[in-house]
């Protein structure tokens, strides 16, 4: 049997849609989402994010819908079934995976290591929760858990669950953490908004203070959206691949957009409310969701419990796209190189676990020391920023921009917009408007945001 006839498929509608945005729903909506709007404006940033998502995120999405599932191919194949020349789209998305996957089993072994810490030694983290996440990345001492235990066993949970195939492994754990990820959630939203003290980060969070929107924000809102989406990667291809032909995949990338939307806007109202009741200064970065949270649940009754919760909400979201990253890599590897899947994903996860070590250890290096590297009079970011600018500010847009220009100019949105209905099956109103977003709007927003990043450099973030 050869691999292509060996391909996993997707056991129900519900399956899918839950495994896609299980996809989206990561780090990226409780990690990232929430210290954006905070620094970008509260309330208008989230009417400027939620326009974006409605407008290009969509359009991108349903543009890799499409092209998955018509070909039933991984990322590169697919598109190179419909043009050969444009393979390049799928290649840049692989890549791409393959280094943002490598940080994100090093900050997934992070929740790990809080879920245990909020266990066995709640104490510690309360009595100093800076002094605890720096230790965790080396502060004092080889940061042996932050780099190398915890981001262990999260890659190894993640190739289990993909050894497992698409639907006995993504798709079965989707159907379980997805719902608990959403009463979690809920349920944290709530504890934060009825703190004392919480209105203040509400009003925060539905001012409409236009007058701090500026180019930044809606840069980093735009790349916030393709990385929360999970975009410009070609994972919505490959996840579309396994897909059977008689599926909705406009209703299906409307659902997943808005679940993924009231993800980050609920994470947003779970922690903003929560950091001005406690009136805990929020640190940029990675350290927002460790080392802040942690200093706001140990200052709230019954933190520890909600602390807990957190961090299995974190791992939760942390896991769900982990594999879809890893399923987009393996899929290819495999499909592409007839290699067997198990070995594959061995060999993958060895190469990532270990270039991942070098972000942690970097974080380490920036946090704790504020070392820049220096050349030429020149500042370098050291690695952990670089790898994140690389494939949030470079490589994501670029990958949707390639997809965008392929479908609107290559393939055509007549081929792609019948392949969207199902040859006609179901009815897309929007048809016309999508193909005239597709073709012009989001190739002209993308190609901004890579002009911007790439002369403005990490200056947006
Ligand atoms: N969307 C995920 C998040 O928000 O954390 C991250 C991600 C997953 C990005 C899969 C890209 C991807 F292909």
């Amino acid at each position: 049997m050869t691999a292509s006839q060996d391909r996993g498929q997707f056991g129900s509608k519900i399956g899918f849609i839950l495994s896609a945005a299980g996809s989206a729903v990561g780090l990226g909506n409780i990690w990232k989402f929430p210290g954006k709007a905070y620094f970008n404006g509260g309330g208008a940033f989230l009417v400027i994010y939620i326009l974006l998502v409605a407008l290009i995120g969509t359009t991108v999405m349903l543009a890799e819908f499409v092209i998955g599932r018509h070909t039933h191919k991984n990322a590169i194949a697919a598109v190179r079934e419909i043009n050969a020349k444009w393979s390049w789209v799928g290649g840049l998305g692989v890549l791409t995976g393959f280094i943002i996957l490598c940080y994100y089993c090093q900050v997934g072994g992070w929740t790990i290591h809080y879920i245990i810490g909020y266990i066995t030694e709640s104490k510690t983290i309360y009595a100093d929760p800076m002094n605890y996440f720096l230790t965790m990345l080396g502060a004092n001492g080889f940061p042996l858990r932050g780099a190398i235990i915890f981001p262990l066993v999260f890659l190894f949970l993640t190739a289990f669950i993909i050894s497992r195939g698409v639907a006995e492994g993504i798709e079965k754990m989707s159907k379980v953490l997805m719902p608990l990820l959403f009463v979690l959630l809920i349920g944290l939203m709530i504890r934060s908004c009825t703190l004392p003290g919480a209105n203040e980060g509400l009003y925060y969070m539905t001012k409409m203070d236009f007058s701090v929107i500026g180019t930044n924000a809606i840069l980093t809102a735009l790349g916030q959206a393709f990385f929360s989406l999970s975009l410009g990667m070609g994972v919505m291809i490959t996840y579309a691949s396994y897909l059977s032909s008689d599926e909705n995949l406009v209703s299906n990338t409307g659902i997943v957009c808005c679940l993924d939307t009231l993800v980050a806007l609920f994470a947003g109202f779970m922690i903003i409310p929560a950091v001005f009741a406690t009136g805990i200064d929020p640190g940029m970065g990675g350290g927002f969701a460790f080392a802040t949270l942690a200093g706001v649940f140990s200052s709230i009754p019954g933190g520890t419990i909600f602390g807990l919760l957190f961090y299995f909400l974190l791992f939760f979201a942390a896991v769900t796209s982990s594999t879809s990253i890893l399923e987009g890599l393996v899929a290819f590897l495999t499909e592409e190189k007839g290699w067997e899947r198990k070995k594959t994903l061995v060999g993958v996860s060895v190469i990532l676990y270990v270039i991942g070590i070098f972000y942690t250890l970097s974080q380490a290096f920036m946090n704790i020391k504020g070392i820049w590297v220096s050349r030429a009079g020149v500042e370098f970011p050291i690695f952990g920023d670089f790898l994140e600018y690389l494939t949030d500010r470079l490589l994501l847009p670029l990958g949707s921009f390639g997809v965008v220009l392929f479908v609107g100019w290559i393939w055509g949105t007549d081929k792609a917009v019948q392949e969207a209905t199902s040859n006609g099956k179901y009815k897309f109103a929007l048809a016309p408007v999508w193909s005239f977003l597709v073709k012009i709007v989001a190739p002209i927003a993308i190609g901004a945001i890579l002009v911007a990043g790439m002369f403005m450099g990490m200056a947006i973030s």
